[in-house]
């Protein structure tokens, strides 16, 4: 039977019971034990993506009751089946997706519908091509591929909320269905002549006088200066900086108004009990992404691994930037079963990196993890990638690693619902940081990802929790709040920084810090701008290095690459910790870091990217002098220690990324949820093991 075409209603009961007595069929063969439906999704889901669009209804029993055996319990459907759901203009067909929910849900699974809006089908973009993308090169996007809808079109909107409402109206009341993706990994904008109007508008809207706009672009540098708004140009690489940077907050205000235009809609007509998300890229900057998931329920991410070399430090700190996004655990919408297919070599993680990755999703707060895909499906561009059964529908060698997984978050996730991390240590992050950064660099080896990570790898290590959180979040809880490189900060931002030192927090700025307004016009007092006064001193000089130079001080010494900036202290009590040894001419023997005593808090700012060893013995020296404790102190390296806590328990996690057996010493006794039971204090891990502990905690 085709998934399209409906089925009279007799013929489909027949159907559907005959589906349920093989599903319980599969079920007690795979020893699946045979629980009644639960009316609420479990705390801890593992799942898929699964586009039962692909395939003859006739073989989706089959599916779902290998998922079943896999523990799984959601699938997230739809996101790319608008030519099914609508196969001509007007023209709707749900009732093949109705017959999957009921399906699935015979098997225990629950539902995450994707609204289509990432794939226009052909009939829309062929008899209104107006609603295509324009690339930066001027060049319209044809169909074939996806996201080549253009984001700001009123037209494309149109079509986008119809769908999204009908569906909204079909499915927002199914029990089985506990949630929405708005789209999928949204990110290309447009360069129409529409959107160009917008960006216009969004200007005037800014700046309400074109003096205005001039005055903080600066723009009699080169003669930019504009008499209209209509005369902007509109580029997002080689242009003034605060054009740049005022495109990407267009962007960010375009995206998130698309996404509006569905969740109003999916508000509406859904129950309440059915969360919003969208699922974003690896440290995806295409757009602010805290503005965009203002509007959303949960935030979620798509983790994958291309090139096969798990870190779990360098995963480590995604999950926490994606937590960071609404302040709440979230969801790992898509990973990679062993590989994908779109890194220049697709290599495959190892087994036990597939179960170490998804128990630290989890341990950094992840409530769910779906692979991607279940399915290969027979043609279309991704035929290569990674999936949990083949193209045949027989389960590939990712299948048992997933039910080892699935076979775990069965045993242990009652214990994590109600429960989050909770750290006292934060990074900053912010997006016009990053962007403007990227679009000066002034060494191309001067990566902010590279070096926000740099800046992670020993907090997370010393600490074992960090979260990463906007400028302007709440800090009261933090003990340290570290700023890696806050190149651009508003005056805002800077009045609640102070505030926070006032109260007694430490602030830790990294380099670049503090150099920009938010127009990205340079500070006239210099790094930090606005917290300099606070400082009681100033950046006096900024180097790209060629080659690292030394520093020694009280803290230490060793050596910085890439970047380095030679500070001053003005007021007397602002202590020089560290100085640059002979280098260049320009460092030698100048203060690096730099640090003063505010009341009980402290602002310290560091001058320099630290290189690994040195960054460590900085970072532990200051976060000890915060009196930040380790979760559980005297783990060996790499193993990982998460804790999750909340209504009166406190769950460990406990990884080992090495391959050397440790222990690990609690700081209280628990349960062991995997396996052994019993109440303990001493947990031994052979290599690549993972233990999950229960105790009693606030
Ligand atoms: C994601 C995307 C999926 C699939 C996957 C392959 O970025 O959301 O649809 O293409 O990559 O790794």
């Amino acid at each position: 039977m085709l998934a399209n075409v409906p089925t009279p209603r007799a013929h489909r009961t027949v159907h559907r019971s005959r589906r349920a007595i093989t599903a319980l069929l599969a079920a007690c063969l795979a020893g699946v034990p045979l629980i009644a439906a639960a009316a609420a999704p479990p705390p801890l889901l593992l799942g898929t993506a699964w586009y039962p669009e692909q395939w003859p209804e006739s073989r989706w029993p089959k599916d779902l009751a290998l998922m079943q055996a896999a523990h799984i319990r959601v699938v997230r459907v739809g996101e790319f089946a608008w030519s099914t759901f609508e196969p001509h203009q007007g023209v709707y067909h749900f009732g093949w997706l109705e017959r999957a929910i009921s399906e699935a849900a015979g098997h225990h699974i629950f539902v995450v519908i994707g609204t289509p809006t990432a794939a226009p089908p052909a009939w829309l973009t062929s008899r209104y091509p107006q609603t295509l993308r324009v690339k930066a090169d001027g060049r319209r996007a044809q169909h074939g591929n996806r996201q080549q809808f253009s984001f700001s079109s009123p037209l494309y909107r149109k079509f986008c909320r119809e769908i999204a409402t009908r569906l909204a109206r079909h499915f927002g009341h199914n029990s089985d269905v506990i949630g929405w993706q708005i789209d999928n990994e949204m990110g290309p904008p447009s360069f129409d002549a529409g959107t160009r109007r917008q960006f216009h508008a969004w200007l005037r809207r800014k700046y309400h006088t074109i003096g205005a706009l001039n005055r903080h672009w600066t723009t009699a540098y080169w003669s930019q200066t504009y008499q209209h708004f209509s005369q902007i140009p509109m580029r997002a690489t080689g242009e003034n900086p605060g054009l740049l940077l005022d495109f990407k907050r267009f962007v960010s205000a375009t995206w998130a108004s698309y996404v509006r235009n569905q969740v109003q809609v999916i508000r509406r007509y859904a129950s309440p009990r059915q969360f919003i998300t969208t699922n974003t890229t690896h440290w995806g900057d295409q757009f602010n992404q805290y503005v965009i998931n203002r509007q959303l329920t949960l935030a979620a991410w798509d983790d994958y691994v291309p090139d096969g070399h798990y870190h779990w430090l360098v995963n480590g700190v995604q999950d926490d930037l994606v937590r960071g996004y609404k302040r709440r655990d979230f969801w790992v919408m898509e990973t990679q079963p062993a590989f994908v297919d779109w890194a220049p070599v697709n290599a495959a993680l190892p087994p036990y990196a597939m179960r170490e990755l998804a128990w630290q999703d989890v341990g950094h707060g992840a409530d769910a993890v779906l692979y991607w895909q279940w399915r290969s499906a027979l043609n279309g561009q991704e035929q290569y990638h990674g999936t949990l059964v083949g193209p045949g529908g027989e389960p590939v060698p990712a299948y048992r690693v997933v039910r080892g997984v699935g076979a775990q978050f069965a045993l242990a996730g009652a214990a994590l619902a109600g429960t989050s991390p909770r750290s006292r240590v934060a990074l900053l992050q912010s997006y016009a940081s990053r962007w403007a950064i990227d679009f000066q660099r002034q060494t191309v080896r001067f990566g902010v990802v590279r070096e926000f990570t740099a800046f992670y790898k020993p907090l997370e290590r010393y600490a074992q929790s960090v979260d990463v959180v906007a400028p302007d979040a709440p800090l009261g809880r933090y003990r340290l709040v570290v700023a890696p490189a806050l190149n651009v900060l508003s005056r805002a931002e800077a009045q609640h920084l102070a505030a926070y030192v006032s109260a007694g927090g430490h602030l830790v700025l990294g380099p670049r810090s503090g150099m920009k307004d938010p127009y990205d016009a340079l500070w006239t007092q210099r790094q930090p701008g606005p917290l300099a006064a606070l400082l009681g001193g100033r950046v006096q000089q900024y180097y790209a290095l060629l080659k690292p130079v030394p520093l020694a001080g009280s803290l230490g010494s060793g050596r910085a690459s890439v970047w380095a900036e030679t500070l001053v202290a003005q007021a007397p009590t602002t202590h020089v910790l560290m100085r640059y040894g002979k280098s260049n001419g320009w460092l030698d023997h100048r203060p690096a870091i730099i640090t003063r005593r505010v009341g009980k808090g402290s602002i310290t700012y560091i001058g320099a990217w630290l290189d690994p060893p040195l960054m460590r013995t900085v970072l532990d020296a200051l976060a000890r002098s915060a009196h930040v404790q380790p979760l559980i102190p005297g783990v060996a390296r790499n193993v990982e220690v998460c804790e999750r806590r909340g209504d009166g328990k406190r769950v460990w996690i406990l990884i080992n990324h090495s391959d050397k057996t440790h222990s690990v010493r609690l700081p209280a006794p628990a349960t062991a949820l995997l396996r052994g039971g019993g109440a303990r204090r001493e947990v031994t891990l052979a290599p690549h093991a993972v233990r999950v502990l229960l105790g009693s905690g606030t």
